[in-house]
């Protein structure tokens, strides 16, 4: 058996069979939310293929559970590129996303953002990334399935529907380009701006490798970030990641608001 095979047996024996609607990647600093979700809650630890190394900020747990009403499958920690080198290192964990039911992954993540219009404290809704690292989880993978189209990446419905309910709470969201910056060290000023005039509105350490692998399995996407700073350069505050976990949970309260909303349209 693959990993994969290993924990989805785990997975099921704990949580039970009944299908999940959705996954739910959390970002730094946003691990809280899975407590929001009744339900039982597997330490990846306990789960073959998961990432077992930690980064301070991450919640390393599976919570399957209810959340307003659905279904959802709570990943409470990701295991970036930076880690251990591995673009792939989500597979497994999105793997068993997929073979428990779910049609849908919403990614969240910490990003610093280029534009002056969505400062610290706001959410950006990924319209579409830039992969400049050029690094990709599939890569050695033997089937013609990994030719997999990107232009819809970010799904347009599901993303026409965030922006419904961050409307219905009152929140602002602005739309904007995510680019993929491998870690751990952050950006220079130099990097910022040539990030700025290769079209990218945030930067971020990771999420482009879990929709590309997403992608791959069929799940459609959608991605928030929760700016925690305003990237390199561009203003005089510091950059590091205690303060991107001081940050987050300012975004995470209205990403929380937003997400509810959503699932509650969609029970
Ligand atoms: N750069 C890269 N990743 C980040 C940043 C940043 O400025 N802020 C939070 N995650």
């Amino acid at each position: 058996m693959t990993p994969f095979q290993d924990a989805l047996a785990i997975v099921r024996d704990r949580a039970g069979d009944t299908p999940v609607t959705l996954g739910l990647i959390l970002g730094s600093g946003l691990g809280h939310l899975a407590h929001a979700v009744s339900g039982v809650a597997i330490p990846y630890a306990a789960l073959p293929g998961f990432p077992h190394a930690a980064v301070s900020g991450h919640n390393p747990n599976l919570v399957i559970g209810d959340l307003e009403g659905v279904r959802v499958a709570v990943f409470g920690a990701r295991e970036h590129y930076y880690e251990k080198g591995n673009p792939a290192a989500m597979r497994p964990a999105l793997e068993v996303l997929k073979a428990l039911g779910a049609q849908s992954l919403i990614l969240t993540n910490a990003a610093g953002s280029l534009r002056p219009d969505i400062p610290p404290g706001d959410l950006m809704l990924i319209s579409d990334h830039i992969n400049f690292n050029g690094l990709n989880p599939l890569i050695g993978e033997p089937t013609d399935a990994r030719f997999v189209p990107m232009t819809h990446a970010h799904d347009p419905a599901l993303r026409a529907a965030l922006r419904d309910s961050a409307l219905a709470e009152g929140i602002d969201i602005k739309d904007g380009v995510y680019a993929w910056y491998s870690g751990p060290s952050f950006e220079t000023p130099a990097e910022i701006r040539m990030l700025r005039l290769l079209g990218a509105d945030a930067v971020g350490m990771s999420t482009v490798p879990e929709i590309i692998l997403a992608r791959f399995l069929g799940l459609t996407c959608v991605a928030i970030s929760t700016i925690t700073n305003m990237a390199a350069g561009l203003s005089e505050e510091n950059i590091s990641h205690e303060h991107t976990k001081a940050m987050a949970p300012l975004g995470a309260a209205k990403l929380e608001r937003i997400l509810r909303h959503f699932l509650r349209l969609h029970r």
